[in-house]
C-alpha cells in the first residue's frame, strides 16, 4: 500500500483534568516552555489549551471549562492521557480523502482555519480507543500555534526563565489494545497510512515469571513516525497492558519516548525536578560492561541514575522510564538516547518488567 505522505509528528494533545496544573508540571519536571495558550482571554469558550515546547517536541495540554464540552465523559473514562497525535502533511484535503478510502473512519471533516496570521488546515481520523489522528498543515501560518491560540503572558506565567534539559524529539510513541486486537491496528496502519512492520516481539521476547505481552513496531516511509503496538499475552498473573487497558479504560497511548543528546545530563536534571523513574536491581550493573562492551558512559553514573542499555549490530542505545505520570497507573515517559542502535531495548526487557512488576505488586494490580 502507498505511504501517507506524513512529514512528522507535528503535536501530541492531551486531555487533561487541570491544564494549567499539568503545564506547570511539564515545564518544572520536564523542562518544557509553555508557549501559547487558548482560553476564555483569547475568545475560546468551551476549553483551556497550553502549548508547551522543547526542542522539536510540542505538547498541547486541553482541559474543558463545562460539562457541556463535547470530551469531558473522557476525563472520568480515561483520566489524563492522550487524546490526539497530530501529522504534519502538505496536503490535509487529500491525506484525510485517501485515508477514508482505504477504511479509516472519519472524526472531523477537513478545515481552513484563519486568522491574522494565515490559513491552518486540520481534518482527524480515529485511531485506537478512543484516540486520533489529525492531518494538519501550517505551511501558510505564521501565528503562534494555531488559530485561537496567543502568546503566553510573560508577566504570568513566565515569572522565571525556562530550565530546559535537552529534550529534543518524540522517538517514538506506544500503543496498548486489547488481547487479540494488535494485528488489527498493525494492519490499521499499513493499509490506512501505508506504513511498514518494522519488527516483533513475542510473548517468549518479553515475559518474565509472571507476565508478558506481545509487540509490532509500525513506521512511516521516511522512519520518522514509529508506533510500537502492544497486546497482553496469557501468563500467570496480570500484565502491565491489562493493568493500563483496566485504568484507562480501553485502549490508548502507553508510553512517549523522547530523545536527548545527552541521557546523563537530561536524567540528572529531571531527577532533580523530582522526576519519579523505574530503578532496577543494581546487580543489573554488574553484568553490564560484559553485555554491552565498551561504552561512553561511566557505567557507575548510568547505575547511580537508573538508565538501562542495550546494543545490536549498528550500535548501542540508553533509556530510562518514568513512572506513571498520574495517579492511574497509565501514561508514562521514556527517555532515550541513541548511540548507532535503532532498536527498542529488547535486552532490557526483562529487568525492566520485573521493575514494573515489582510496581504492579504495591499497586495490587498483578
Ligand atoms: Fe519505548
Amino acid at each position: 500500500m502507498q505511504d501517507i505522505p506524513l512529514r512528522k509528528i507535528d503535536h501530541v494533545r492531551f486531555f487533561v483534568g487541570n491544564a494549567r496544573q499539568s503545564a506547570f508540571f511539564y515545564r518544572n519536571a520536564f523542562g518544557f516552555d509553555v508557549v501559547a495558550y487558548s482560553g476564555l482571554e483569547t475568545k475560546v469558550r468551551h476549553e483551556a489549551g497550553y502549548v508547551l515546547r522543547q526542542g522539536d517536541i510540542t505538547f498541547v495540554l486541553t482541559s474543558p471549562l463545562s460539562h457541556e464540552h463535547p470530551e469531558s465523559q473522557r476525563l472520568l473514562t480515561h483520566g489524563d492521557g492522550v487524546m490526539d497525535i497530530a501529522l504534519d502533511v502538505q496536503d490535509v484535503r487529500g491525506c484525510f480523502a485517501e485515508a477514508v478510502k482505504r477504511g479509516a473512519k472519519p472524526m472531523r471533516e477537513p478545515e481552513a482555519l484563519e486568522d491574522e496570521f494565515g490559513v491552518f488546515e486540520t481534518a482527524s481520523i480515529k485511531a485506537y480507543g478512543d484516540t486520533t489522528h489529525t492531518f494538519i498543515n501550517r505551511d501558510r501560518y505564521r501565528g503562534v500555534f494555531a488559530p485561537g491560540y496567543k502568546h503566553i503572558d510573560p508577566e504570568r506565567y513566565q515569572t522565571s526563565t525556562s530550565r530546559p534539559v535537552g529534550l529534543a524529539a518524540i522517538d517514538h510513541m506506544v500503543a496498548n489494545v486489547e488481547e487479540g486486537k494488535m494485528n488489527e491496528w498493525v494492519e490499521f496502519y499499513r493499509k490506512i497510512l501505508g506504513f511498514s512492520q518494522l519488527v516483533s516481539f513475542d510473548d517468549k521476547d518479553i515475559s518474565t515469571e509472571y507476565s508478558a505481552l506481545m509487540s509490532k513496531v509500525v513506521q512511516n516511509g521516511t522512519g520518522r513516525v514509529k508506533f510500537p503496538i502492544n497486546e497482553p499475552a496469557k501468563a500467570k498473573r496480570r500484565s502491565q497492558i491489562d493493568e493500563y487497558l483496566q485504568y484507562y479504560g480501553g485502549p490508548g497511548v502507553q508510553h512517549i519516548a523522547l530523545i536527548t543528546g545527552d541521557i546523563v545530563k537530561t536524567v540528572r536534571a529531571m531527577r532533580a525536578n523530582d522526576v519519579s523513574f523505574l530503578r532496577v536491581p543494581r546487580t543489573y550493573y554488574d553484568t553490564l560492561q560484559e553485555r554491552v562492551g565498551a561504552i561512553k558512559e561511566d557505567i557507575d553514573e548510568l547505575a547511580d541514575l537508573g538508565i538501562l542499555v542495550d546494543k545490536d549490530d549498528e550500535g548501542y542505545m540508553l533509556q530510562i522510564f518514568t513512572k506513571p505520570v498520574a495517579d492511574r497507573p497509565t501514561l508514562f515517559f521514556e527517555v532515550i538516547q541513541r548511540r548507532g542502535s535503532k532498536s527498542f531495548g529488547k535486552g532490557n526487557f526483562k529487568a525492566l518488567f520485573e521493575a514494573i512488576e515489582r510496581e504492579q505488586e504495591i499497586r495490587g494490580t498483578l
